[in-house]
């Protein structure tokens, strides 16, 4: 397993829409745990392959907050097919955009179909914190940052502090 290099915004790798991906091999389970990996290490409680540099439809998740429950979950097309008219405020941040955060609004539950890298579809039907979190993963894979849900004037705030955060490193 390795390590992978998480792009910061703003960079336009984080703007692509992400292709289906069409057949699970092992290169595609390899880089799922390398992902995962990668996301424990931040620490994050979600990844998206655009962030690190792969523009495919993949997420990984695990927002369980204790080490000996840990429950991850690796995601191949995830599709959200329901969503509730009930939203609900969460205060969001992201690998990519290091120590930013904002609240963001979304549907309070979803289900959505997706791919295990055994290859077979699952349905899962969650709300809460995995709701969220699987829907800005998803966003991702769409070339959408949290920030693209918050005013105009706190997005610009938040960039202008990123820019000064890369030109630092
Ligand atoms: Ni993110």
């Amino acid at each position: 397993m390795a390590l992978l290099p998480i792009i910061v915004a703003p960079d336009p790798r984080l703007k692509v829409k992400c292709e289906d991906v069409e057949e699970v091999t092992g290169d595609l389970r390899r880089l799922m745990d390398d992902m995962l990996e990668t996301m424990y290490d931040a620490p994050g409680i979600g990844l998206a392959a655009p962030q690190v540099g792969v523009t495919k439809r993949i997420i990984v998740v695990d927002v369980s907050k204790s080490e000996n429950d840990k429950h991850s979950y690796k995601m191949i097309n995830p599709e959200i097919i329901w969503a509730s008219d009930q939203f609900v405020d969460y205060e969001e941040g992201c690998l990519s955009l290091p120590e930013q955060y904002a609240q963001v609004k979304r549907p309070e539950e979803i289900h959505l179909s997706y791919v295990d890298p055994e290859g077979m579809v699952q349905i899962l039907k969650t709300s809460g914190i995995l709701a969220t979190c699987i829907q800005h993963e998803i966003d991702h894979l769409d070339g959408k940052l949290f920030v693209d849900h918050i005013s105009k004037l706190r997005r610009d705030f938040i960039i202008r502090k990123l820019k000064k955060y890369k030109a630092a490193l």
